[in-house]
């Protein structure tokens, strides 16, 4: 009998609401072989699966967004780390560490090695680490916070799921930059965390209660940048407290993401002072973003903080690529701590 994989696909589109794990196949599909290689194919081996928030808008079925959805029935896929265990390809070895964008939640696969990259070896990195301290997450931090929101020292920046693969890079990104960090979490574990690795206050959204004036507590002077993660009534509270020409950085919105219906999206009330205090709000997405200088200062910037012991990058990996379905439900109950991702 041919030996049997793992592989994960969209059993329905799931337009709204939570998914569930019944919105996924979990199947046993026969092992690619080395005598179905094309030239210029490989097999390759996920090692270390990247989870993202944003997957979630790709099980919708949804057109129009900034990615396309996953097609139902088609394994799901996303960025990994994996190892090549069989090459027809001049460029990419047996053994070799590779970067997929668009890698399988498939134990093995056949992919044509124009579409993947080598890992590249950097001093102090590991391969995880490109789903770890250098993971598109981190670099979002980095493209946010450090080139789009231009901070400068002194100024204060209000983070929001600060724990998180964003959110704690933003976090000792702004206080390398001298900013002073308030950051906010949903666990007083995770709060704890966020000022350990350098937030001058933060606290926990799921207990302070009214959320404009948890945030007046912890920034009496205002806010000069809101990194937004959240979107919907936090975002509401950061822009009652910003200060004259804040820089508001839209980054992501996961409290709208599982809404059920529109009319369940929160509807902002403190925009006019976006106009009062003459401030700025600008939404970004980071795939843009690759392949640029701002990626290569990022890569530069982050390995030397990384090799110099002077960044922590938390992590919570979920053993067995099977399990991966479930480590994506659980970014959505705050489940994971830290950057989430699945070792194959
Ligand atoms: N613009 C871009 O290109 C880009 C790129 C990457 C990520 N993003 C966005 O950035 C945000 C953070 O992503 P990440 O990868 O760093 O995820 P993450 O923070 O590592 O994980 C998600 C966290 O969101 C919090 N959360 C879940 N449901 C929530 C809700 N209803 N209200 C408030 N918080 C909730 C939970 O933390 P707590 O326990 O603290 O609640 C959970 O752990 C997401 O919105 C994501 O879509 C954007």
């Amino acid at each position: 009998m041919t030996p049997q994989i793992t592989r994960i696909s969209l059993k329905d589109y799931v337009p709204k609401g939570h998914a569930t794990l019944s919105d996924f196949v979990i199947e046993q599909v026969p092992t690619p072989t080395k005598d179905q290689l094309k030239d210029g194919q490989i097999i390759l081996h996920p090692l270390y699966l990247s989870v993202d928030p944003y997957q979630r808008g790709r099980l919708s079925g949804a057109k129009g967004s900034y990615v396309e959805s996953y097609v139902k029935g088609d394994t799901i896929t996303n960025f990994l780390v994996g190892k090549v265990t069989a090459s027809a390809s001049k460029d990419l070895q047996e053994g070799d560490f590779v970067l997929d964008n668009h890698g399988k939640w498939q134990t093995e696969y056949i992919v044509d090695a124009k579409d993947v990259s080598k890992a590249p070896k950097l001093d102090g990195i590991s391969p995880e680490d490109f789903v770890g301290v250098l993971s598109m997450p981190a670099f979002t931090a980095y493209y946010g916070a450090v080139v789009l929101a231009k901070p400068k020292a002194g100024e204060t920046i209000l983070v929001s799921s600060a724990s998180g693969a964003v959110g704690q890079m933003v976090v000792q990104l702004a206080k390398a930059k001298g900013l002073r960090v308030v950051g906010v979490a949903g666990s007083d574990d995770k709060v704890e965390y966020v000022k350990r690795i350098g937030a001058d206050a933060a606290f926990n959204y799921k207990t302070c209660g009214n959320f404009v004036d948890a945030i007046k507590q912890a920034a009496p002077q205002g806010i000069d940048i809101y990194f937004d993660n959240v979107g919907g009534e936090f975002l509401d509270a950061a822009l009652a407290n910003i200060k004259d020409h804040a820089r508001i950085v839209i980054c992501g919105a996961i409290s709208q993401y599982n809404i059920s219906s529109p009319e369940e999206a929160y509807a902002i009330k403190n925009l006019t002072n976006i106009l009062i205090r003459k401030a700025s709000i600008t939404g970004f997405i980071i795939l843009e973003h690759f392949n640029t200088p701002d990626h290569e200062n990022f890569v530069k910037e982050v390995t030397k903080l990384h090799k110099e012991g002077k960044i922590k990058y938390r992590t919570t990996e979920t053993k067995g690529l099977e399990n991966a379905p479930q480590a994506l439900l659980d970014l959505f109950s705050g489940k994971n701590f830290g950057k989430s991702i699945v070792k194959a």
